[in-house]
C-alpha cells in the first residue's frame, strides 16, 4: 500500500491512531506509512505533565493544562481501553479515581507493547498543512525543535490530534488590570499549596472550576468562591466554598458580583475553557466549534464535511475519552484502508443534520452521556474494535453525577466495577482529600494497616 498518513499530535488521541494501524497491521493487513509528529518530547498529551507554563524550552505554547495533584475527575471504567484493560495493566485492582501519573503510565503501557513509537517524530511541531486539489495531496510543514530546520512533505491523509484544551478561553473583565493579587488562567495553574489561608476566586463554572476550586480547598484556602455566568454548579460545597453570579466588576482586590455581593480576593483563575484553535490548518479546513459534545460539520464525528481526507479525533466535549479516541481511530483507519466506503456529501450532510437534531433536543447530563455512548457504540459496530458494554458505561456515568451531588469532596472514594473485566475497583488506601503525596509510587503502596476489602458505591 502506499498510501500515507501524518497524524498531527501524540496525545491519548494520536496513540489511538498509532494503535489502531498496529492492530490491523498485526491481523495481516499492509498498512500505509505513518507519520505522527509531536512537539513534545514525549507521549501522552494532556496527560504528559509539565511543570512550566507560558512557554517551553523551545519558546513553543506550554500544551499540558494539568496540574501537579490532579486526579481522575471521572471514575476510570468509563475509559478503560477494551483491548488492554486496567487488569492487564496493573496486575491489581487499583481505585476508579486513580492520579495523573498513574493513568499515564497506563496509556503508555499499552502503546509501550508495541513498536510503534517509532512512527513518532518527538520534538516536531506541525507548523502548516495545506490541501492541493491537483495532486489530491495535504503537504505537511513541519520544524524539527532541536535543529530548528523546517521540512515538507505530502501525505495523502491528516489526522488531527492535536487537543482542544490548550488554548485558553480569556475573557476580560471590567477594572480587571487593577487586581494586586494573582491572576492566571487554568491552563497555566500548576499546584494550589500557595493558595493556603488566601481568598480565591474561580471564575467559571465546570470541570476546571470545581477541581481547582476543591483543591484550593484541600491545600487549605481560608475561602473560595466560584463565579457562573449561566448557573451555579450547585454542589453541596463544604463551610469555606460558596458560589456568586458572574464578576461585575473589579476594583483593587475587591470583587463585585453581579448580585451586589463584594468580597477581597488574593487570586483568581479564570477557569474559562479553551478554544479549538488550530494555527497550522488554513480556515477553511480548521474546526470552528465551542466545546462541546456535537462539534458539527464532522461526519461520524471524525471526518471533516471540507475535506474527507482530513480527519479530527477527540474534538468534542468528553464525558468518555480514551475508549472514544479509539473507536473513533479504528473507524478512521478503516476508511484509510478502504474498508469503510464514505457516502457522498448529502448524505454525509444527512447523517449529521441526524445527530444534530438529536444534540439540539438533549436536555440534561444524562441525555448527553446516553448520546456520546450511542456514538461510540455505533462507531465500534463498524469496525473490529473489541465492543463493550456501553449501556453500564452510561449507568457508571449516571451514577458519577450523583455522586458528585450526594459529596462532591468525597466522590472520589466511591468503587466501581470495570464494564470488561467485572474487576471490582479496590478501595484506596487514602481518601483522596487526605491523599497529600500523588505520585505513582505512593498511590501502588499497600499500607499493611489499610488493605483493602473493596466495596461497591
Ligand atoms: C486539566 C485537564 C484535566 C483533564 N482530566 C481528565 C481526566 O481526569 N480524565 C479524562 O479521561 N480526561 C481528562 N482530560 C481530557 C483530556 O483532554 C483527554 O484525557 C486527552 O488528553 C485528550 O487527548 P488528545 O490526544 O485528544 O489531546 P491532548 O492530550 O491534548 O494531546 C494532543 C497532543 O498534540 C500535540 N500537538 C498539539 N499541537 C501540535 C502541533 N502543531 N504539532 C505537533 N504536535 C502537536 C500536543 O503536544 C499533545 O501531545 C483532562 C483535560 C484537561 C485539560
Ligand atoms: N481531572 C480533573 O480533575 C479535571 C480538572 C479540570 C479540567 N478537567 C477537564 O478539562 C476539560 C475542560 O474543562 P473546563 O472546565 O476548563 O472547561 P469547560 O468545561 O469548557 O467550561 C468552561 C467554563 O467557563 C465558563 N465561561 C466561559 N466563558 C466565560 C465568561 N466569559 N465568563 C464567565 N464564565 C465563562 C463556562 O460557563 P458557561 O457554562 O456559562 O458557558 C463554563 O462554566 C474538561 O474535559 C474537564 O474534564 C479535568
Amino acid at each position: 500500500m502506499s498510501k500515507s498518513v501524518a497524524i498531527i499530535g501524540a496525545g491519548p488521541s494520536g496513540m489511538a491512531q498509532l494503535r489502531a494501524f498496529e492492530s490491523a497491521q498485526k491481523k495481516g493487513q499492509e498498512i500505509p506509512e505513518i507519520v505522527c509528529f509531536e512537539k513534545q518530547d514525549d507521549w501522552g498529551g494532556q496527560w504528559n505533565y509539565s511543570w512550566r507554563t507560558g512557554t517551553d524550552r523551545y519558546g513553543e505554547p506550554v500544551h499540558s493544562s494539568m496540574y501537579r495533584n490532579l486526579w481522575s475527575n471521572g471514575p476510570k471504567e468509563v475509559l478503560e481501553f477494551a483491548d488492554y484493560t486496567f487488569d492487564e495493566h496493573f496486575g491489581k485492582p487499583i481505585s476508579s479515581y486513580p492520579p495523573r501519573e498513574v493513568l499515564w503510565d497506563y496509556i503508555n503501557g499499552r502503546v509501550q507493547q508495541s513498536d510503534v513509537k517509532k512512527m513518532v517524530r518527538f520534538s516536531t511541531v506541525v507548523r502548516w498543512v495545506d490541501y492541493n486539489e491537483d495532486t489530491e495531496l495535504f503537504t505537511v510543514t513541519v520544524e524539527d525543535l532541536r535543529t530548528g530546520k523546517t521540512e515538507s512533505n505530502t501525505f495523502d491523509y491528516v489526522v488531527v490530534g492535536s487537543g482542544h484544551f490548550t488554548f485558553p478561553n480569556v475573557p476580560d473583565f471590567d477594572g480587571v488590570e487593577t487586581f494586586p493579587g494573582v491572576i492566571n488562567h487554568a491552563h497555566d495553574f500548576r499546584g494550589a499549596e500557595s493558595f493556603a489561608d488566601k481568598d480565591v476566586l474561580m471564575i467559571g463554572a465546570s470541570y476546571s472550576a470545581e477541581d481547582i476550586g476543591s483543591q484550593a480547598y484541600k491545600m487549605g484556602a481560608r475561602s473560595v468562591t466560584m463565579s457562573y455566568r449561566t448557573q451555579p454548579m450547585g454542589y453541596q460545597w463544604p463551610e469555606g466554598i460558596d458560589e456568586q453570579p458572574l464578576v461585575d466588576h473589579i476594583d483593587g482586590s475587591t470583587v463585585y458580583f453581579s448580585n451586589g455581593v463584594s468580597k477581597e480576593f488574593d487570586a483568581i483563575i479564570l477557569c474559562t475553557g479553551y478554544l479549538h484553535h488550530y494555527p497550522f490548518l488554513p480556515s477553511d479546513l480548521a474546526l470552528d466549534s465551542p466545546n462541546t459534545i456535537y462539534p458539527d460539520h464532522l461526519y461520524e464525528g471524525v471526518v471533516s464535511e471540507a475535506n474527507n481526507k482530513l480527519f479530527y479525533l477527540g474534538a468534542q466535549d468528553q464525558w468518555l475519552t480514551f475508549n472514544m479516541f479509539d473507536a473513533q481511530a479504528w473507524f478512521v483507519r478503516d476508511i484509510i484502508l478502504g474498508r469503510i466506503e464514505l457516502p457522498d456529501a448529502a448524505t454525509q450532510r444527512a447523517h449529521m443534520d441526524q445527530w444534530k437534531d438529536r444534540f439540539l433536543a438533549l436536555s440534561g447530563k444524562d441525555d448527553d452521556i446516553d448520546f456520546q455512548c450511542d456514538y461510540v457504540r455505533k462507531l465500534i459496530e463498524q469496525t473490529d474494535y473489541p465492543m463493550f458494554d456501553l449501556v453500564e458505561v452510561a449507568d457508571i456515568l449516571k451514577s458519577w453525577t450523583h455522586d458528585k451531588k450526594r459529596d462532591i469532596m468525597g466522590y472520589r472514594n466511591a468503587v466501581y466495577p470495570s464494564v470488561l473485566t467485572g474487576t471490582m475497583a479496590a478501595q484506596h488506601h487514602t481518601e483522596w482529600l487526605d491523599a497529600l503525596d500523588d505520585s505513582l509510587a505512593t498511590y501502588l503502596a499497600v499500607p499493611e494497616s489499610a488493605e483493602s476489602g473493596a466495596t461497591s458505591v
